[in-house]
């Protein structure tokens, strides 16, 4: 019988600091001298790796939840990935995980738990989870449930706007992690959307965004959702004032309220609500706190679309889709919890990131959804990915001793075939790519009898064949092939994929898909010692906005207080600005 990771009983000695671990050397440990000694004896072959072992796919293919995980095309063998899953071991990722689930304070530099898995545990879960004397179970239930009801008024017309009209648009207004997550999930499970309301996220303070977005927007349908973590982010915060100044305008302009006070509270008490963990902020803005949703501190912004965060998708998709895709999540932390590291579908993604950036010098990583309803993926994932490895001190405050978090980019197949294939086929760089697909599609439309669908999918199987076989001199020769132009039609092939396929893309196998990622950036997290939970490198930038903007506005003592470089782009800003 396997212990669950969640049992893991950290030692004392491996304590850093009150409950937390200190973070490992990874170049320390026996895995990585193995993987150093692999590295510089390495010479990839898929070709001759798959012709002389037929068993290689079936050993290297995994399923978690409705996942099926073929990461044979990948570059490495079987005794790379021992070591590889040896450096996850010595490196503590289970016992972190453990530390993890158990609401230890492993956010170090915000002295806070980590708790998003909480929130997709099934209602009366055994054992409780109990957290800094909060029933967080009990808690997290509270408001899933205050939120479907929520949801459900919104939907069946109960919520109704100032004049008495039913609600056709939710505007979400926050950005980062109240942003994306919401946007990915709606666009990935519109064709759920089935409660004839539409929504429309603002996230950027480029006044063009909520321009554009409201356009069409009937004011008295419309209801915005601000959603803020901390309810002091300066873009919502911007959006929101002008939302609410774009209801009032066009309510007053039909003549549907007067334009006094009490008339403008009661148009926002009907047409604004709020998720945030301020809540105190929120009144203060003006929404009232009976139309607002909590969620903790223990909730980072890009692992909070399970929380109230969500409830734009609850609208929309129906409580029921968003339960749903809480679920699948569920379903991935389960795997992971009960799962030995070696069987462990995101440790094993996590280690071959670690084998990529570490040891074959690759600086990106490439996801390629086949799934146009996932186009919004790889925007999601790099916040996911960027904000929580991109950091070169570890938890402890010490340096890394290594590169971290690789660039996430990428695009849904097949236009990203026509665009930068080229350069992952044949150019001089190493990139990684994780190719995701479903079987059955939203659309099951026609050509000419032909199913699209299946043409589709016939890309996505040819990319990754192209990808890791290529296509040899003697290949391109034995078509006719002369001269200079062989070497140019040639393709050297071992390019590493890992295959992502599933039946379709529900709500479920959305949660499954977004928590594996979760815990592959977890994993490569633990290996290189950082905390995967702050984002102190977003702060500098929002400071020096707020000093920069008064210069912006004329202030002479702001403009001469910059840099020589500010100073004339401010220069340029005021000559050419239209007075
Ligand atoms: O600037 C980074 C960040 O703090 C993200 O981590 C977060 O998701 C985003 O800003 C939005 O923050 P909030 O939800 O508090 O408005």
């Amino acid at each position: 019988m396997v212990t669950p990771i969640s049992d893991i009983v950290i030692p004392p000695s491996r304590r850093y600091r009150g409950d937390v671990t200190a973070p490992i050397d990874p170049t320390s440990t026996s895995a990585w001298a193995e993987l150093l000694a692999h590295r510089d004896s390495f010479d990839p072959d898929l070709r001759g790796w798959f012709a002389a072992d037929p068993e290689r796919v079936q050993r290297l293919s995994r399923t978690v939840g409705d996942l099926h995980v073929d990461l044979s095309k990948n570059l490495v063998t079987d005794e790379i990935l021992r070591s590889l899953v040896a450096l996850a071991e010595q490196t503590g990722v289970a016992e972190r995980y453990a530390a993890m689930l158990r609401g230890e304070h492993i956010n170090t530099t915000e002295d806070r738990a980590v708790l998003h898995t909480a929130l997709r545990r099934p209602a009366g879960a055994i054992p409780p989870l109990e957290v800094d004397g909060q029933d967080v179970d009990h808690d997290v239930h509270e408001v899933l449930d205050a939120l479907s009801a929520f949801a459900d008024r919104v939907r069946d017309g109960g919520w109704r706007g100032v004049t008495g009209k039913k609600v056709t648009h939710v505007v979400n207004i926050g950005i980062g992690g109240s942003d994306l997550g919401p946007v990915m999930i709606y666009e990935a499970l519109r064709p759920y959307a089935d409660a004839g309301i539409r929504a429309l996220f603002v996230s950027n303070i480029d006044p063009t965004d909520l321009a554009q977005k409201t356009a069409d927007l009937d004011p008295e349908t419309t209801l915005f959702i601000v959603a803020s973590k901390t309810f002091t982010t300066l873009e919502t915060l911007t959006n929101a004032r002008l939302a609410r100044d774009w209801l009032w305008a066009g309510l007053e302009a039909s003549g549907a309220i007067a334009a006094t006070d009490a008339a403008r509270t009661d148009a926002v008490a009907h047409h604004f609500v709020a998720v945030s963990t301020a809540l105190d902020k929120v009144a203060a803005f003006g929404i009232d706190p009976q139309n607002a949703f909590g969620f903790w501190d223990w909730v980072g912004g890009r692992y909070s679309v399970d929380s109230a965060i969500g409830l734009s998708l609850a609208i929309t998709l129906g409580p029921g889709v968003f339960r749903e895709l809480l679920a699948g999540f569920h379903e991935v932390d389960e795997h992971v919890r009960t799962t030995p590291l070696a069987e462990n579908v995101p440790v094993l993604m996590g280690v071959l990131n670690v084998w990529y950036v570490n040891f074959l010098g690759a600086q990106t990583h490439a996801v390629l959804p086949y799934a146009q309803q996932l186009s919004r993926f790889a925007a999601y994932l790099q916040q996911l990915t960027m904000e929580s490895n991109g950091k070169s001190v570890r938890w402890d405050g010490s340096p890394v001793t290594t590169d971290t978090g690789e660039v996430f980019w990428g695009e849904p197949g097949t236009n990203g075939q026509h665009a930068f294939y080229q350069l992952i086929h044949q150019g001089t760089r190493l990139i990684p790519a994780d190719f995701i697909a479903f079987v059955n599609p939203a659309y099951p439309l026609t050509d000419d009898g032909r199913d699209v669908h299946g043409l589709f999918l016939a890309n996505f199987l040819a990319q990754t064949k192209a990808l890791a076989f290529g296509k040899t001199a003697e290949e391109v020769e034995a078509e006719g092939t002369t001269g200079p132009l062989v070497a140019a039609r040639t393709f050297a092939g071992n390019r590493p994929t890992t295959s992502i396929f599933a039946p379709a893309l529900t709500p479920r196998v959305l949660g499954q898909l977004v928590a594996l990622y979760e815990h592959i950036t977890f994993t490569q997290g633990v290996i290189w010692g950082i905390n995967s939970f702050d984002q102190w490198g977003v702060e500098l930038g929002k400071q020096l906005a707020l000093q920069i903007a008064p210069a912006i506005e004329g202030d002479a003592a702001a403009l001469g207080a910059q840099d020589a470089s500010t100073r004339s782009l401010l220069e340029y800003y005021a000559a050419h600005r239209t007075p």
